[in-house]
């Protein structure tokens, strides 16, 4: 089988240059390498964890959707699909759910953090703390275990729940597996690379430092003003400038080719503005994300191309997904109910194997009984008794007591000693079984 790469995107916003360089470029890069076999997919699940606004999540899956396939993602290599398209995980994560240990939920780092923050500020633990933000890692683990993929590009923040999904998966195939294995035990490939990009201040680019460059959005206008805001020293035009450090040269640097970014520093070191700078820094830019935009504004112009192409990714995901899931459920226990190959014998039976008394009143005007098979073969033939009342009376006391009402009780024996000793136990234990059910 070919390495297997799996990543998913939490759809909670858009996408800025960052994610660009960071993530979607190389991973689109890694999915044409021969040998691989890569799944994307947008957490839409995931994103209703830290987001309840529906509008949100809809326009974010569609904007990061379009932005994969306007960034060159092949779908005829790679399976792309919605999360929530994908019944099967649910499914897998609730399986997997009963036999994660509350204990490793209770040390996952996002759980953690939010009680630590609500303990800081003086409220209940787990104050605004939902079931969905602390069972996530399970449903992380289903989405990874169920594609058996060996590699899950992430970031760090991310690592303890690809070992969470590890420990799953180890606890999932020692539980049912009985010799064989169910998933594949998935490893982090942790890209000290990934995010890097500065932003225009020169952090790390992130929404939540409000410096980021978008990538589509707003359109190269947008991409223009952002550049232009990109703080920089103070050095006038003429004056040389320093180009180690300098996270506009480092932003260069992720869209130049070797030859651009030599002279990009000799132009700097020789006294280039920073105005014009920033012009060639929009220039390489743009020569690579252009076209890109066009793409991506014809794909938003159509929904219906994109929900079109995830479905096709759905189908492609679930062929994969449900004979493993299948599979889970079998272990587990959940099967179908089958005609069974040979007869068994139930309850049921067993009570109709049980032979039975009948009593009855003969042209003499006396009362009978006699005690039949259950192939109605004859076993006990009572003698005439004067009432009903004292055939019924001995039954229910052959039916008690069984042989050892037999020595008193008026009847003829009709089959061997073995033979009744049998029949007379089964109907004890038929009577006890009955007394126990009524109680
Ligand atoms: N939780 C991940 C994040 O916030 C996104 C994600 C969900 C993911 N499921 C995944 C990443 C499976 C990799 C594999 O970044």
């Amino acid at each position: 089988m070919s390495l297997r790469v799996l990543t998913g995107i939490t759809t909670t916003g858009t996408l800025h240059l960052g994610n660009y360089v960071g993530a979607v470029r190389r991973a689109i890069a890694a999915s044409r390498e021969p040998g691989a076999e890569s799944f994307f997919f947008m957490a839409d699940y995931h994103a209703l964890i830290k987001c309840d606004e529906p509008d949100r999540i809809e326009a974010s899956r569609l904007q990061i959707a379009a932005t994969w396939l306007a960034a060159g993602l092949d779908t005829s290599r790679v399976v792309f699909y919605r999360q929530s398209d994908i019944p099967e995980i649910p499914e897998l994560t609730w399986l997997l759910t009963c036999v994660t240990s509350k204990g490793q939920m209770n040390r996952a780092h996002a759980y953690k953090a939010s009680v630590d923050a609500n303990v800081a500020a003086g409220e209940d633990p787990d104050a605004g703390i939902t079931m969905g933000l602390y069972s996530y890692p399970i449903l992380m683990a289903a989405d990874i275990l169920l594609f058996n993929a060996h590699r899950v590009p992430v970031g760090k923040d991310q690592a303890q729940h690809i070992e969470m999904a590890r420990d799953v998966a180890q606890r999932f195939n020692h539980t049912f597996g009985k010799g064989q294995e169910f998933f594949v035990l998935p490893e982090a490939s942790i890209d000290q690379e990934m995010e890097l990009l500065p932003g225009l201040d020169g952090r790390k680019m992130s929404k939540s430092y409000d410096n980021v460059i978008p990538l589509f959005e707003g359109g190269a206008k947008a991409l223009r003003e952002a550049i232009a805001r990109i703080v920089t020293d103070s050095r006038l035009p003429g004056e040389p400038k320093e180009t180690e450090g300098s996270h506009l040269v480092q932003i260069y640097d992720a869209f130049a080719t070797p030859a651009q970014r030599k002279a990009f520093r000799e132009a700097l070191h020789a006294g280039l503005a920073w105005g014009e700078a920033k012009q060639q820094l929009f220039d390489v830019i743009d020569a690579e994300i252009g076209p890109m935009r066009a793409r991506y504004d014809e794909l938003m112009a159509h929904p219906e191309r994109i929900e079109q192409i995830l479905m096709e990714g759905a189908a492609k995901a679930r062929t994969l997904a449900g004979p493993l899931l299948q599979r889970c459920r079998e272990a587990v226990g959940l099967r179908r109910f089958q005609m069974l190959a040979a007869p068994v014998v139930t309850a049921a039976k067993a009570k109709t194997q049980v032979p039975g008394f009948k009593q009855y009143r003969e042209a003499d005007g006396q009362f009978y009984f006699k005690l039949l098979a259950a192939d109605g073969t004859l076993l006990l033939q009572s003698q005439g008794l004067a009432s009903g009342k004292d055939a019924g009376q001995w039954v229910s006391r052959l039916k008690r007591e069984g042989q050892g009402a037999l020595a008193e009780a008026p009847v003829v024996r009709e089959a061997d000693e073995a033979t009744l000793t049998a029949a007379l136990d089964a109907l004890v234990t038929a009577e006890q079984e009955a007394a126990a059910q009524k109680g």
